[in-house]
């Protein structure tokens, strides 16, 4: 999968294109990332990408000519008449929010485009005839586009086949089915004399299985209840984490 990021701070990515696993991904070639300085498009002497709000008000808003021309380098179609050949994703705290199945969603397609906005916005005739798609990562604002660009291209690279070690730690992970993951403890068995659960040292996988998915959704009712009600009436409640389900509720805290 090919990830392209137009911003006009490519130095953010350094360290995270440089480290771990997005690191050993590009070298491997599972994925490949283009960061693409928006203001190396800028056609002016001082190369200037914002300016004043027409109307008035606080802050600067990015123009929409360098964004286009970086846009049509970068990806080969004529914006305002062709269509572009990938989404073109922009971060901004009014798109939808992002989430493990918006991740998902993203992961199905070969080629990502994400736009970093930054000052009070960008204007907004590039965003009707260039943008296919708006997201956030959550409510509250961020001084540009580049941590949530930063968010959105860890959590779509790690569902690329090849991208993680063993392909299992994405689907057991959680959100994976919509739940939290059950707790982790790895040795000494006892440390500060906090015991790890038995049931784990055990080394019987079927009742390790079953007890970590009846953890999973304890964890989930106490820390996250609006996730149970969701997994419930979804495809992946099994009649096991039903009975799981019954088992806790007749539980004494
Ligand atoms: N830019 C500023 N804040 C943001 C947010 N919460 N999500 C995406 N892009 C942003």
């Amino acid at each position: 999968m090919r990830f392209d990021i137009l911003t006009l701070f490519p130095e953010y990515f350094g360290g995270i294109l440089a480290s771990s696993i997005l690191k050993r991904a590009r070298e491997s070639g599972a994925i490949e990332i283009g960061v693409h300085d928006i203001r190396s498009y800028a056609t002016d002497k001082h190369h200037i990408c914002d300016d004043a709000p027409y109307g008035g008000g606080a802050g600067m808003v990015m123009k929409a000519e360098p964004l286009a021309l970086a846009l049509e380098d970068v990806l080969k179609f004529a914006v305002g008449h062709g269509e572009p050949p990938c989404p073109v994703v922009l971060m901004t705290p009014q798109g939808r929010r992002f989430t493990q199945e918006v991740a998902h969603e993203l992961s199905g397609h070969r080629q990502l485009c994400l736009v970093c906005g930054h000052y009070e916005g960008i204007d907004e005739r590039f965003t009707e005839c260039a943008v296919t798609d708006e997201i956030s990562i959550g409510d509250y604002v961020t001084t540009g586009g580049e941590p949530a660009a930063a968010v959105i291209l860890d959590a779509v690279a790690r569902l690329v086949p090849g991208v993680l070690g063993n392909d299992d730690s994405a689907r057991f992970d959680s959100f994976g089915d919509g739940l939290l993951e059950a707790p982790h403890y790895t040795r000494p068995a006892v440390w500060r004399e906090r015991a790890t659960p038995e049931v784990l040292l055990g080394g019987n996988h079927g009742v390790v299985e079953r007890w970590r998915l009846k953890e999973s959704l304890r964890r989930t009712a106490l820390r996250r209840p609006d996730l149970i009600e969701r997994a419930r009436s979804g495809e992946s409640w099994t009649e096991l984490k039903e009975t799981l389900w019954r088992e806790l509720q007749t539980e004494t805290p």
